[in-house]
């Protein structure tokens, strides 16, 4: 039997981030991964669908170049092509993680992995079973999209993120059960693709989770493009009729029926426990999810747990930093797991980027804050972008210590970065406000938004 310090299931942007560091801190590893290394994050979620709403978004900037001087004459584009070029992304950073394995030196067991006590796992290979005596155990199994329990929800064309993804042709018309994160990406780029897009979402708003202001902005962007959203509807049932599908939803106007060549669920995810009996273990679940302490511990000795199946926020980065913490905890340091400031980013066009506490947050919390907002329209290289639509919106209390920032403009993904350092170092906006930004760039709408804390911002009457 193969005996080793760390034995990691599931190789995710969890598993396989906790895996390279171990090895980096001179721990013997092995990771155990039934699909390719990567997971969702890779294989079926953050990477694949950025590459598209990549090739969504220069369809959509090419509709607008007469605007910047250029005429382009006649465009198409092969929907096909976009799809392939997306796969060969993905292929590209798996070759490149295992890669990273190789270099490191870390077997990688491929096959199906089940936890049998602690310190063992079993694993079907294609050329049968391998046992792995293991030390630590890490459980980094992720999460699997959620199947509302409708009727329909099963039928041929209803589909999750997992396989809309692998559609070489794009529907004409979709029905996107869900208004959260998920729903209103594939909204955004299918719908620039020239997609029907209707979105049915059972909350009075879409986003829920977002500052107040964010669902409320982008609902309207939107609707003016073309689609359609309900909200506070409840999905009935879904039919299938003469290649079709019917989607009968209930709202207030009472029962209305949806016709689409496509359903997308993106009902939210569920932890995937698979090859993992926690009970048998002793596991210590909640809501489905595995407990672990700050330094990702569950409740038995040298089992952790990381990444989606921990329940925590399901984000790559957030799963990434739990490895990092699991690894350096197992090689004897001291280390802690902190959620104070974890960006979240959903890539609709505009994008919108948020970190710390929300409006809404603050006000049931009954502190007292302060709010600034600086738009991008009064920003002059969102100006010389053609991308003035949104704002940067810092939240700080009575002092100045930002508490937290939602973003909705060009590359607010990336932008939120010096906010997400503000929150996570307690930063007075004064620090930002009086850092030298370069000019013209998109972070002076940080800057002035800051001024905004202390007084007010410089460009804006
Ligand atoms: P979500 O929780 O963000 O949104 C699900 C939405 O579906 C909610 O608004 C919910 O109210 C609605 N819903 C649930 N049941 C419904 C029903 N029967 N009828 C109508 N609406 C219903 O989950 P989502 O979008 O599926 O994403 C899953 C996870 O993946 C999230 O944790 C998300 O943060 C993560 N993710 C992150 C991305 C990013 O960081 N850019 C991209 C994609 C996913």
């Amino acid at each position: 039997m193969e005996q080793y310090q760390v034995g990691i299931l599931g190789g995710g942007p969890g598993g396989y981030v906790c895996a390279l560091r171990a090895a980096q801190l001179g721990l013997s590893v092995v990771l155990v991964e039934g699909d390719r290394l990567g997971g969702t994050c890779l294989n079926r979620g953050c990477i694949p669908t950025k590459a598209l709403i990549k090739s969504a978004d220069f369809w959509r900037e090419l509709q607008q170049v007469e605007e910047f001087g250029i005429r382009a004459g006649e465009s198409s584009f092969d929907f096909a092509k976009m799809v392939e070029r997306k796969d060969r992304i993905v292929h590209n950073l798996v070759l490149g993680v295992e890669q990273l394995f190789r270099t490191a030196k870390i077997p990688v067991i491929k096959g199906w992995g089940e936890i049998t006590e602690a310190g063992r796992i079993n694993v079907e290979t294609e050329t049968g079973q391998v046992r792995l005596k293991v030390e630590n155990l890490v459980v980094a199994t992720g999460s699997t999209p959620f199947r509302i329990p409708v009727p329909g929800a099963n039928l041929d064309g209803v589909m999750t993120s997992d396989h809309i993804l692998d559609e070489k042709t794009l529907p004409e018309k979709l029905v996107i059960i869900g208004g959260g994160v998920i729903g209103l990406e594939f909204a955004s780029a299918f719908q620039a693709l020239g997609v029907k897009v209707t979105v049915v979402e059972m909350l009075p708003s879409l986003l829920a989770n977002s500052d107040d202001e964010i669902p409320r902005r982008l609902t309207s962007v939107l609707k003016k493009r073309g689609i359609d959203i309900f909200t506070k509807t409840m999905v009935k049932e879904i039919k299938s009729a003469e290649n079709r599908l019917i989607t009968v939803v209930e709202n207030a106007k009472g029962i209305q029926e949806i016709f689409s060549d496509r359903v997308l669920l993106a009902t939210g995810r569920k932890t995937n426990l698979c090859g993992v009996n926690a009970q048998r273990l002793g596991l210590q679940l909640e809501g489905g999810s595995i407990v672990v302490d700050s330094q990702m511990r569950t409740s038995v000795p040298n089992i952790y747990a990381i990444g989606d199946v921990t329940g925590k926020a399901m984000l790559a980065h957030v799963a990434s930093a739990q490895g990092m913490v699991a690894a350096g905890h197992i090689a004897g340091h001291q280390v802690e797991m902190s959620y104070r400031a974890v960006p979240s980013v959903i890539f609709t066009h505009p994008e919108i980027a948020a970190v710390g506490a929300t409006e809404q947050e603050l006000r049931t919390a009954g502190v007292k804050y302060k709010v600034s907002k600086f738009p991008f329209s009064a920003n002059g290289k969102a100006l010389v972008l053609g991308e003035t639509m949104g704002t940067v919106k810092i939240l700080a209390n009575e002092e100045g210590v930002i508490l937290g920032s939602s973003i909705m403009g060009p590359q607010a993904s990336s932008l939120i970065q010096e906010l997400v350092l503000g929150v996570e170092k307690g930063l007075n906006a004064e620090v930002l406000a009086k850092t030298i930004h370069a000019h013209p760039t998109l972070p002076e709408a940080i800057m002035e938004s800051a001024h905004g804390i202390l007084g007010k911002p410089l460009h804006l009457a």
